[in-house]
């Protein structure tokens, strides 16, 4: 059996300049798909796959998200008082229980992969996930769970693929795809970021992971690779032939909230689907594109 995955890690430490101005004094993984953060979404996905432990690499003025994640205590009172109960509820559905969120600072901005080996402490040795709250996962069961499945099957590290159009490779970790049996494709090469015309193939890493702890065996060694960054594909690289590799095609749409336009993709999508406004937002749209 496959050593259960229980903790996961999300890095938060970028800085979001793609969305300024409102990312000056708000760290982006705080932006709301509707009316819920990124990040939340992360977590709920991560909890529905059965982890139980985070751990958030953070940077300057994303504390923000400690305070998302505990009590606010005025707050609570005041919603009690006026037996605001429903309110109170979608609070306390924010929380992780004590003990369950640990921070750990990335204190230069040296890549992903040096991210991921800021919380070394907290994997310990186990295997982890690892989500991006950009990459926002619209589907049921979540694009982890339906990753737990798959490391059921065959275990080792697996990430969440898609095809992507050529000309987009050089955007993200593409797969050398040794078997592919249309929903997990085995790899034998990892490259991250190449040019359309070098590309080995047209799947790409979307920003979930489950990782197994040899990973940090490379990681340590803090070598760069592309864009001069310390690259997590290339730690996953180097750990082909000593751990499987598979790429899972997901069910669902993926929406890549570090874009402007995918992020008010993702808002429109999950407002139509909404009971409370998706008829009214339906309309709204329909009404905007009346000729
Ligand atoms: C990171 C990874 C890349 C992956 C992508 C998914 O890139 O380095 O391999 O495909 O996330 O979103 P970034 O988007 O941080 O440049």
């Amino acid at each position: 059996m496959n050593a259960p995955v229980k903790k996961a890690v999300l890095p938060v430490a970028g800085l979001g300049t793609r969305f300024l101005p409102a990312t000056k004094a708000m760290a982006k993984e705080m932006l709301p798909i509707v009316d819920k953060p990124l990040i939340q979404y992360a977590i709920e996905e991560a909890r529905e796959a059965g982890i139980e432990d985070f751990a958030l690499v953070t940077g300057r003025g994303k504390t923000i998200m400690e305070d998302h994640f505990d009590h606010a205590v005025e707050l609570e009172q005041v919603l009690s008082e006026r037996g605001k109960t429903a309110e109170l509820e979608i609070v306390h559905e924010a929380m992780v229980p004590p003990g369950h969120m640990a921070y750990a600072r990335q204190q230069k901005p040296l890549g992903l992969g040096h991210a991921i080996w800021c919380a070394r402490q907290f994997v310990a040795g186990a295997p982890f996930a690892v989500l991006l709250p950009d990459d926002l996962v619209k589907a049921e069961p979540g694009c982890l769970s339906q990753m737990m499945a798959a490391y059921d099957e065959v275990g080792g590290n697996i990430v969440a693929v898609e095809d992507v159009p050529r000309e987009q490779t050089n955007k993200y970790g593409i797969l050398d795809v040794e078997m592919d049996d249309g929903r997990l494709a085995k790899a034998r090469g990892l490259v991250e970021k190449p040019d359309p015309a070098d590309a080995p193939s047209t799947l790409s890493i979307i920003g979930r992971y489950i990782l197994q702890p040899q990973v940090f065996e490379h990681l340590d060694r803090h070598e760069k690779g592309a864009g001069g960054e310390i690259q997590l594909t290339d730690a996953m690289a180097k750990t082909l032939g000593d751990v499987p590799f598979h790429g899972l095609r997901f069910q669902g749409k993926r929406f890549d909230c570090g874009s402007k336009s995918g992020f008010i993709e993702a808002n429109v999508a999950f407002a139509l689907d909404r009971h409370d406004i998706g008829a009214e937002v339906r309309a709204a749209l329909a009404d905007y594109f009346k000729t």
